[in-house]
């Protein structure tokens, strides 16, 4: 039997439109219905629009009334560190102080301190803690989560780390996307062999994440210090042959040339990007790298942000991100990152949705099937508890999802 679900009356349903990321100009562009309702069967969605049969065909139970709300995609958060062990609250403090994060770094704190953590905790405890995490990204309207690992380092943790993503997949409804980051930090073992490390990587690792399908992407820690351009060009290059997606940690802290490697390598994504290029920007509009913004990494290091406006200009597809992880920002806060961008970034409501939906869907590889509400896409939306997306810059780093919606069925509702 189909199993039907109607929003009816929305105030405004707001959405992106199209099956891959918009560039540019035209990241400006939403559609917006002035009440309408959206019917869904079967997960997907069958219509929007104002068909008095609707009303008659769908079970009263199954009708959630919208007037008076905002319905748009649900958020796609399509650069997280989701899986880790433990927590750094002290090395957040000394940044306040005026340590530096490469100083932390190489001080053995940061990405190394959670990998200890992390080599320690069992995968029910991987997945016990981000199932905490998940719950409450959900609520923020969060529908589709990128997962990256890389705090193990070694053969066994990287895989328990992909393997709780797995399992949270079937535990909760959120979708996870799995991204393999074994390169983001050169561990003890390989001290001052970086080189010995990736080819470690690349024969001991990788093969077996991609025979087991626990990673769809793969990325690197691209940076002065960690992982140059030709080691990342080489384990990129590697990874691809072995039929991995790719994406870049892309001039993050200085200019490097991450996001020209992207653009060389045609990579799905670009992430970070603080001190990209001109000539960068140019190659990532060029090839079609969507742009991943990391408004919240920036603004807990207090960094300068991306160069949002040069980039949007220059034709590129912009995508916002949280990067929740232990370290250099560990919030997931959709509400602030939005806050942020509009703020200081210069983005306007429109670009900033595009940018939370439909650009993060591309940055996942999935624009064909989410990140836009349209005939035949997953009904993955958001209901606010106001009556225009307007709201979401404007009611401040407050949450202001009331329902979201996956796969066509009702998963969370706040109170
Ligand atoms: O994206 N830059 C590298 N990796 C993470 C931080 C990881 C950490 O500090 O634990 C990031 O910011
Ligand atoms: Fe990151």
């Amino acid at each position: 039997m189909t199993e039907q679900l109607l929003i009816k009356n929305a105030s405004q349903i707001v959405t992106p439109l199209g099956k891959t990321a918009r560039k540019g100009a035209a990241m400006k562009d939403v559609k917006i219905y002035e009440n309408q309702s959206i019917l869904i069967e079967d997960g997907k969605i069958k219509a929007i629009g104002q068909d008095p049969n609707w009303e008659k065909q769908v079970p009263a139970e199954k009708q959630l009334n919208a007037q008076g709300k905002a319905v748009l995609p649900g958020f796609v958060d399509s650069h997280t560190h989701l899986v880790f062990g433990g927590y750094r609250p002290d090395e957040f403090l000394w940044r306040m102080s005026g340590m530096s994060y490469m100083e932390i770094m190489e001080r053995g704190g940061g990405i190394l301190n959670t990998m200890k953590a992390t080599r320690a905790a069992s995968e029910e405890e991987l997945v016990d803690h981000a199932l905490d995490h998940l719950k409450k990204m959900l609520a923020m309207g969060v529908t589709t989560v990128e997962a990256k690992s890389g705090y193990g380092q070694d053969h066994d943790t990287e895989i328990r780390q992909m393997k709780a993503v797995r399992e949270l997949n079937k535990r909760q409804p959120i979708e996870l996307v799995s991204t393999f980051l074994g390169a983001h930090a050169v561990p003890p073992e390989f001290a001052g062999r970086g080189d010995d490390f990736l080819e470690f990587l690349i024969h001991d690792v990788m093969p077996e994440v991609a025979q087991d399908h626990l990673a769809e992407f793969c990325d690197v820690f691209c940076e002065k210090g960690v992982f140059s351009i030709e080691q990342s060009r080489h384990l990129l290059t590697e990874a691809r042959k072995m039929g991995f997606k790719l994406k870049i940690h892309a001039d993050e802290i200085v200019s490097l040339g991450g996001a020209e490697l992207a653009g060389e390598l045609h990579a799905t994504s670009a992430d970070h990007l603080l001190h990209a290029s001109d000539a960068g920007i140019k190659a990532m509009a060029e090839n079609g790298v969507v742009s991943t913004l990391l408004p919240t990494t920036a603004f807990c290091l207090k960094e300068p942000f991306a160069r949002t406006r040069e980039m949007i200009d220059a034709g590129c597809a912009v995508a916002l991100a949280t990067d929740f992880n232990p370290g250099s920002g560990f919030t997931f806060s959709v509400p602030l990152m939005i806050g942020l961008a509009v703020i200081y970034m210069g983005m306007s409501a429109e670009e900033a949705i595009t940018a939370l939906t439909l650009n993060g869907a591309a940055a996942v590889d999935r624009a064909d099937r989410i990140g836009s509400l349209e005939a035949g896409k997953q009904a993955d939306l958001v209901i606010l508890q106001y009556p225009s997306y307007k709201f979401l810059p404007y009611h401040t780093g407050v949450n202001i999802v009331e329902t979201v919606v996956k796969n066509g069925k009702v998963v969370h509702q706040n109170a």
